[in-house]
This record gives structure tokens, sequence and C-alpha cells, in this order.
């Protein structure tokens, strides 16, 4: 597995955002382990399924495990509908399937995995979900010796106060199509176990997580191939929260057209970077828990979302607080 790119080879120019930006609680609740990452580690980075559940077995200091193996019954059975479109050039089976299935195509309705929706999730939930699934992402896949980094809106929201905007609805990282690679071959559909503290619980701090939540990590099979093809597939793998179906987005970045555009690198939907915008990558801080950023991040959030993303302090019926350091709803405000 040469390919796997390991945190620390490629980590450069160390970057701190201001840690007054993310409340000390914050720090303690992200006290997490995951029992089975840290088996994994251990072993040679080619386990197999039943490699990594037996490793399962391994003492822990809390109750936390890492399994292997399909997900638990869906609430709903997934539908992968044939679709087939005549103006592409179809893949080998000559249909495209869709692999990663929502509930609806609406804002709202897009943002859930179709196994574990149950209802949308409310405004002041959401935003407690989101930041559970970003740092148990992030922790297992350090745990993992994997390198990812924040992407997108995500990526926009480290900028402003290392944390998560509160109007977003899913989050958005990004691996190299190495790592999806490896991620297919040794994690595909694996769940981990991620142990919280209840953030409204002041009383627990001092003694041991109370919550747990468990996500499924799922590799699009079209992650091994380079093309679109008709866009069904652009997101290349999901982790996912098992208790409502809210996800992280992972997409794999590779040098597509290495003989007449060297050192670009794109996503499946076209967004593209240069090796010396990515590389080396900077280490930091997101919702309180280590986190990567590339190395141009604002020459990459100034391309996506133009300058006005890192200056307006009015957007989506929020405003920017520079007191608290935080974005607040317009109407809390009054
Ligand atoms: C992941 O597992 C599912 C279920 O077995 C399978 O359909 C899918 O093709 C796998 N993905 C990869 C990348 O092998």
């Amino acid at each position: 597995m040469q390919t796997l790119l390991l945190l620390s080879g490629l980590l450069a120019s160390p970057l701190l955002i201001n840690a007054a930006a993310v409340p000390a609680d914050l720090f303690q609740s992200a006290t997490t382990t995951i029992a089975g990452a840290e088996a994994a580690v251990s072993r040679p980075p080619v386990g197999t399924h039943d490699g990594l559940a037996a490793s399962n077995t391994a003492a822990s200091p809390f109750p936390a495990e890492t399994t292997a193996g399909p997900p638990p019954p869906a609430e709903k059975p997934v539908k992968f509908a044939p679709i087939h479109n005549p103006h592409f050039g179809p893949p080998a089976a000559g249909f495209e399937y869709k692999y990663f299935q929502e509930p609806g195509e609406s804002l709202e309705l897009g943002h859930y995995d179709i196994r574990y929706f149950h209802g949308e999730v409310e405004y002041e939930e959401h935003r407690e979900t989101l930041r559970h699934l970003i740092r148990s992402y992030l922790t297992v896949f350090q745990h993992l010796g994997v390198e990812t980094w924040l992407a997108h809106g995500t990526l926009l929201g480290w900028w402003w106060n290392g944390r998560i905007m509160p109007w977003d609805f899913d989050l958005d990282v990004q691996v190299s199509i190495s790592t999806l690679r490896y991620l297919g071959e040794n994690y595909n559909r694996t769940l981990h176990t991620y142990e919280h503290f209840d953030d409204g619980d002041q009383e627990a701090r001092s003694s041991r997580p109370t919550k747990s939540r468990t996500y499924l990590l799922d590799i699009n099979p079209a992650s091994a191939t380079l093309e679109r093809h008709q866009g069904l597939n652009v997101i290349d793998a999901r982790w996912v929260d098992t208790s409502n179906g809210m996800f992280v987005d992972i997409t794999g970045l590779a040098e597509r057209a290495p003989d007449y555009s060297p050192g670009v690198w794109s996503c499946k939907n076209y967004h593209r970077y240069r090796t010396r915008d990515l590389f080396p990558m900077r280490r930091s801080e997101f919702e309180g828990v280590p986190a990567t950023v590339p190395y141009s991040f604002e020459a990459i959030l100034r391309e996506e979302y133009g300058e006005k993303s890192m200056v307006a302090t009015h957007w989506q019926g929020h405003h920017w607080a520079p007191n608290l350091k935080e974005w607040v709803k317009d109407l809390e405000a009054q």
C-alpha cells in the first residue's frame, strides 16, 4: 500500500487557528476512542474485512468498536434504479447506477442517506449531528493514518472560525484517489462507533463519554474509475450517521490528465486544484479536533466562492458576530 499517504508524511507549515474560536468545552467533548480503528492501525494495511472484525476484540478503555461487514438492515431497502442515457458512452454493464441514494432531491432531502433516514433533523439538532459527524470522521481517519482534508463549504467554515457554518446541511472532505482505492479495499462498509459527551451536559464532563453514535464508511464502486459518466456518482464515498442518515461527502482528487495538464488535480465534479495549492497540507483544527487543510486555502476558497465569501458578514439569514467569532442566526440577535 505504498499509495496510502500518511498524515505525517506530507504535513509541513503547521498552522493554528485562534484556539479561542472554539470554546474549551468542545475540546473536552471531543474525547473519543475508536478501539477498532486503533487495533486496525497496528495491523498490516492490507487486512481483510474478516481480519478487521477479528481485531475488534482488542481491549479498550471505552466499550467502542469498529466492525466490518454489511450495515444493519436498512429502514428502507436500497433501490439502485438502472438509468441509461444514450448520449453518453455507457459503462461496461450498459447502465449507470446511482450508488448513494437519498430520500429526495430537494436541498433538505438530498442531504440524507435513504437507508437511515427517519425524517428531517431540526435546525437545533442538525448542527450537533454535523459536529459529531466531522469530529468522528477526522478522528477515525487520523487513527487509520489516512490523509484527508477539508473542502468546499466545510473549508470556508474552518476559515471563519474553525467551525461548521450553522446553515450547512452537509460536510465535504477530500482524499486522493489512491487513498480511495485503499479505503475501498480495506474499509468499505465498515461501521465505526464514536463516543462523545452530551453537548449540553456539563455534569457528565468529569466522567466518561455518555453517548455513542455509529457511522458507516461506504465506498462507491464508481470511485475506481476516473470518468464522470452521467454524473450520478460524483460522490466517491460517504461517512454516514446511522442514527439519522446525515453524512460527510468524500470525494477523491486525481491528476486526471497528467499528459496535457500536469499538476492539475480534479474531482469528478470538475473542481480543479493545482498541486502547489493543495500540498504540503497544513495541520489545524476543526470543531475542536485535529484537521488538515490545503496549503493555499485562500486561493482555493476565492476560486470557488469568490472574494466576498471571506468578506461578507451577512449570509443565509445569519450574521457574523466579531466579538463571539460566531455566525449568529439573525432572529436570535434581536
Ligand atoms: C462496497 O460494498 C458494497 C456492498 O458489498 C459493494 O456493492 C460496493 O461495490 C463496494 N465498494 C467498493 C469500492 O468495492
